[in-house]
């Protein structure tokens, strides 16, 4: 009877303890005002898509290009130092673009990166699903907010000149409402890279690293992003010479601020706004959707642009907070440097001395647990194996104009497995580079670009 009876306990024990669970999964509370409680079996994603099944017809599905939720087969995921060695490629691309433009005064990194050092675009982008044509074909392409033309590949692309993507080739003869663009025609002189084929159609190049390139004909069709965005006669790039890193995605959706650029050319309908949600787990699809749908509960920093640099999002970083005590660094380390919003790089990249004073700060208030060595690009990682839970202190980054971005904690700490968890930031190599605010650190807000305005917005709770 004693024998029973403490089975049927530990039975209720046990059903409890799943209905513990079962209740809150993911859900993760603040110990104090400045630290995150989390459960360590949150960390991981899960390896299966959980999608709201009354998602939003009027917005784009935003899902990580390696997660559960993307269409792109093989889904298995690079491993994490090569994702995170790849996310330093497009920082040194975006760093190279930048000293080229300030004519070297910048940075050092245009004369020291090696020709070929790989493919930059970058691997811890995300995609999103868009219409080309009439009748519509549909795509998965990476939506990039640090370049600016549009392009998939198009038939005829056979061989070596196109890598292999999941979606088949578009083929802008069966669409009844393609046009070529010709090389006189002033769409074709929006481009900065053009030229002319023998039959006089314009044709576009970009390069995105030395790896990474897209060229083919400069067209018109139909785009359509949801039912309800719908643009006629957009101007896009029709592949037939593209190598990189862009894995099985079928081409690229330009969110810079350019006049060929998505956000440029829908300017006249959606006034220059779009927005989106990077989600906490790639188990968990964002958004994005262009236009002022979602201005509520947003708080504004303004926009900074360069007109030597007219793709690229900046805005002032003044400080940043680590367990709600600000970090003792002099606002001119930022000003010095400037700082990028991007959507494409993983990690933020902070001034070397910004990055010191955030490290230091971070691993005094981590000291119950065990450090173990660096990953790759992170030099701060945990082991957490035997935790129920961990408490993390929190971080916020404060912009111009008083805006304050509280990171999520799914924005605090990179987590390959529960025995190497990582500070998810990174210092730049010269303290003139660039700050970069990655899109590890934006997951959760709903990011507003504002350019008609000339403002950056934040808003809390964005997405899952
Ligand atoms: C680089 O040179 C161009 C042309 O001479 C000039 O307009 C631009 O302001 C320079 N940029 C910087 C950052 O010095
Ligand atoms: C575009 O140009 C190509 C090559 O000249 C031609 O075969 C095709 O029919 C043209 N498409 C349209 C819609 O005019
Ligand atoms: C223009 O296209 C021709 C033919 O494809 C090619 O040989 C030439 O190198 C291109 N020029 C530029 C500047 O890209
Ligand atoms: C993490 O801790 C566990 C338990 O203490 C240990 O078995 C494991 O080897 C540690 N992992 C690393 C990467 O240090
Ligand atoms: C955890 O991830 C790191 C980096 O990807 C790897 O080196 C390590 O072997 C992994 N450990 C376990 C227990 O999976």
């Amino acid at each position: 009877m004693a024998l029973l009876h403490s089975s049927l306990c530990s039975c209720c024990a046990f059903f409890l303890l799943a209905f513990t669970f079962l209740q809150a999964p993911r859900v993760y509370g603040r110990e104090t005002e400045n630290r995150y409680v989390v459960g360590v079996r949150s960390l991981l994603p899960s390896s299966v898509c959980s999608s709201p099944r009354d998602s939003n017809p009027s917005m784009m599905k935003v899902v990580h290009r390696h997660g559960p939720c993307s269409p792109l087969s093989p889904s298995r995921k690079p491993a994490d130092v090569k994702l995170l060695n790849q996310d330093q490629d497009r920082v040194n691309w975006l760093q190279r673009q930048i000293s080229i433009a300030s004519n070297g005064t910048r940075a050092s990194l245009a004369a020291t990166i090696p020709a070929n050092s790989g493919g930059s675009i970058g691997t811890g982008n995300y995609v999103v699903k868009v219409g080309f044509g009439n009748p519509k074909n549909d795509f998965m392409v990476i939506f990039d907010t640090g370049s600016d033309i549009t392009w998939i590949q198009c038939k005829p692309c056979s061989g070596r000149n196109c890598y292999p993507q999941q979606d088949p080739l578009f083929d802008p003869s069966q669409s009844s409402t393609y046009s070529n663009i010709s090389c006189s025609s002033p769409s074709c002189k929006k481009l900065d890279s053009r030229n002319c084929s023998a039959d006089s159609r314009c044709r576009y190049k970009i390069e995105y690293g030395d790896k990474s390139q897209s060229k083919g004909f400069f067209g018109s069709d139909t785009l359509t992003l949801t039912p309800s965005d719908v643009l006629p006669n957009f101007l896009f790039g029709c592949g037939d010479q593209s190598k990189g890193l862009f894995g099985r995605a079928a081409g690229l959706l330009g969110l810079g601020r350019r006049p060929v650029s998505l956000v440029s050319q829908s300017s006249p309908k959606y006034g220059g706004v779009f927005s989106y949600c990077i989600p906490s787990t790639s188990s968990k699809p964002g958004y994005l959707t262009l236009g002022s749908r979602r201005l509520s509960n947003v708080q504004f920093t303004p926009l900074r642009t360069f007109s030597n640099l007219p793709s690229f999002y900046f805005l002032d970083l003044v400080a940043i907070k680590v367990g709600g005590k600000q970090l003792p660094i002099s606002s001119k380390v930022f000003s010095t440097a400037g700082t990028v919003l991007d959507s494409g790089t993983v990690i933020s990249r902070l001034p070397p001395s910004a990055y010191a004073a955030l490290q230091s700060a971070f691993r005094k208030q981590m000291t119950r647990y065990k450090m173990v060595p660096a990953l790759s690009i992170l030099d701060t990682c945990y082991n957490f194996t035997g935790y129920d839970t961990v408490s993390v202190p929190t971080v916020a980054l404060m912009f111009g104009g008083g805006t304050t971005l509280n990171v999520d904690f799914s924005g605090i700490l990179y987590v390959p497995n529960v025995s190497q968890a990582c500070l998810a930031f990174a210092p730049n190599g010269d303290a003139k580079d660039f700050g970069i605010i990655g899109n590890a650190q934006q997951k959760r807000f709903n990011v507003v670009y504002d350019i008609a305005n000339r403002r950056i917005g934040f808003g809390a709770n964005g997405c899952n």
